[in-house]
């Protein structure tokens, strides 16, 4: 990846473009079945592009609790795009909505001084869920009720990636019916920075001044997008990842400590004191985080099965004496990973 950023043809992106910038965003506007895509710094970024386009002040939106932009985007979908959020209960399964809800959810009583709700924001997989993942009928119906209801849909597919291996389909299964979709070249497909924005060429061209307007204009961007374009082709390894989290699973739970069982690269355990496990997990030499109340732990390319046994070791000697109840709240981290020493090209 490094090597591919040394070599990367650039341009200037800002004025006239770049090519190895244009190159990645085709790519992945195909992969996910979009007419054209922009590079993003971020996913944070992503997200509020599309939200900036799809909202406007005193306008709701919906989006199942928990979701990134609801609760680890600094509350910008509301200061920056001026819209109402309105978390929806995961009544589909964890991180899931129903089309019911979102029918239900997106219906006025008429009333001149109701919301106007315009957007529905899906993520796939659901972060503080888990990494759970939405199959691709599950998410057409749930987009078709939105679409009806004439609301927008966005998909924050930070970690979609992770949803299309664990369910076996091409990204552009999981994207039907939205609008946008925000995808990362950075956590577990290992780019350093990038993401990517795709939607209709007319969202791509006003995502284009929203995203100068955030200063996320970059010139010689081709360095950046050249380790996207090998984070792309390091996407069928996920799968490999996934396989360590559920081995990861597997040994806490023999352990004793009480495990959600991964569909993805999240492992999430139930413990009472979730600062207190973070601290412990990280004197044992194990980087783990807090979110939603549990304590959260990735796998991605930096860590090998040599890794988990001796993580699962270290965990050992830690306990799960914490454990007895769930849900005790705590700070919560943006991400964490495996602290094993190893050197890691992709952050998870
Ligand atoms: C679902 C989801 N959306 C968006 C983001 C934000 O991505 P970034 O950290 O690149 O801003 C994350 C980061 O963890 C995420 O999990």
């Amino acid at each position: 990846m490094r090597s591919a950023m040394a070599e990367a043809e650039t341009g200037d992106d800002v004025l006239d473009r770049d090519p190895t910038m244009r190159a990645l965003e085709e790519r992945v506007a195909g992969l996910l079945g979009a007419a054209d895509a922009l590079w993003t710094p971020t996913g944070t970024m992503a997200n509020i592009i599309a939200l900036m386009s799809h909202l406007g002040r005193g306008e709701a939106f919906l989006a199942p609790q928990g979701a990134h932009v609801l609760d680890f985007e600094l509350g910008t979908a509301a200061w920056l795009a001026g819209g109402m959020p309105r978390p929806l209960p995961h009544d589909g399964g964890p991180g899931k909505v129903t089309a019911t809800a979102v029918r239900r959810a997106a219906t006025s009583d008429g009333s001149y001084a109701a919301l106007r709700t315009v957007l529905l924001c899906l993520e796939n997989s659901h972060n503080a869920a888990g990494g759970t993942v939405t199959a691709p009928e599950e998410h057409a119906s749930v987009a078709a009720a939105a679409r009806a209801a004439r609301l927008a849909v966005h998909l924050d597919g930070a970690r979609l990636w992770n949803a299309a291996v664990a369910l076996g389909v091409p990204p552009g299964a999981l994207t039907v019916g939205a609008d946008t979709v925000s995808v990362c070249l950075s956590k577990g497909l290992g780019a350093p920075v990038g993401s990517v924005v795709a939607g209709s060429a007319e969202f791509v061209e006003q995502a284009r001044r929203l995203r100068k307007m955030l200063g996320g204009g970059v010139r010689q961007g081709g360095v950046m997008a050249a380790a996207g374009l090998v984070a792309l082709d390091n996407v069928d390894l996920l799968e490999a990842d996934h396989t360590r989290a559920t081995t990861l699973a597997t040994g806490l739970r023999e352990r004793g400590w009480r495990v959600r069982e991964p569909q993805t690269n999240i492992v999430l355990v139930d413990v009472a004191d979730v600062a207190g496990t973070v601290a412990a997990f990280a004197e044992a030499g194990v980087k783990a985080s807090a979110i939603g109340g549990k304590l959260r732990l990735m796998t991605h390319s930096g860590i090998t099965d040599a890794h988990i046994e001796a993580a699962l070791g270290r965990i050992g000697e830690v306990g799960p004496s914490s454990t007895a109840v769930a849900g005790a709240s705590s700070h919560t981290q943006p991400e964490s990973r495996l602290q094993t020493g190893a050197d890691r090209e992709r952050s998870a």
